[in-house]
């Protein structure tokens, strides 16, 4: 199935690309597949790396790489919480290894791994940008920060009820 933006997307899509010259709608693509993937559900199917390039006209090859390149895009299906464990220097000093033991050990799942619940996926990335208070991790858009490997795990838990509570509102 073809990849079209949605209506609200297709909007700002627009609003992206009227921020560069005439003829330099490409600058726009990582705005662009950043809101594919929120419109795909946090991940980047080919169809929708194959709409952005051909709303950008751009070659699909060119997207690919950039989508491949940037650890905040997704080429395969993620969990409803996404933890990104930044294993970077600063961080690993300060306790990056402990926290995804932790991680591991308690969703049962390795690094690149999704639960069977869908709920969790687990990756390890470089540098956030966060150091001065690693170790940190990224769960979909939030930064958390100083962690311990108990402090992470009782976040992962508060975020997992929000999450079922968010699935059984919407289903109710
Ligand atoms: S090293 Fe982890 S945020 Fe920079």
């Amino acid at each position: 199935m073809s990849f079209v933006f949605s209506d609200e997307n297709l909007k700002k899509a627009k609003e992206h690309i009227a921020k560069y010259p005439k003829n330099k709608q490409a600058s726009a693509v990582l705005p662009l597949l950043d809101l594919a993937q929120r419109q795909c559900g946090g991940w980047l199917p080919q169809s929708a790396l194959e709409g952005v390039a051909k709303f950008l006209d751009m070659p699909f090859i060119r997207v690919l790489e950039i989508a491949s390149f940037y650890s905040m895009f997704n080429l395969k299906p993620v969990g409803a919480l996404h933890v990104q464990i930044c294993g970077t220097t600063p961080c690993w000093l300060r306790g990056a290894e402990e926290l995804k033991k932790a991680c591991t050990e308690h969703l049962k799942i390795e690094i690149g791994e999704t639960t069977n619940d869908q709920m969790f996926t687990l990756s390890e990335v470089e540098c956030l940008g966060a150091c001065i208070n690693a170790p940190m991790v990224q769960i979909n858009d939030d930064y958390h920060e100083n962690l311990s490997p108990e402090g992470l795990i009782e976040i992962l838990e508060v975020m997992k009820k929000g999450k079922t509570k968010e699935k059984t509102d919407v289903s109710s």
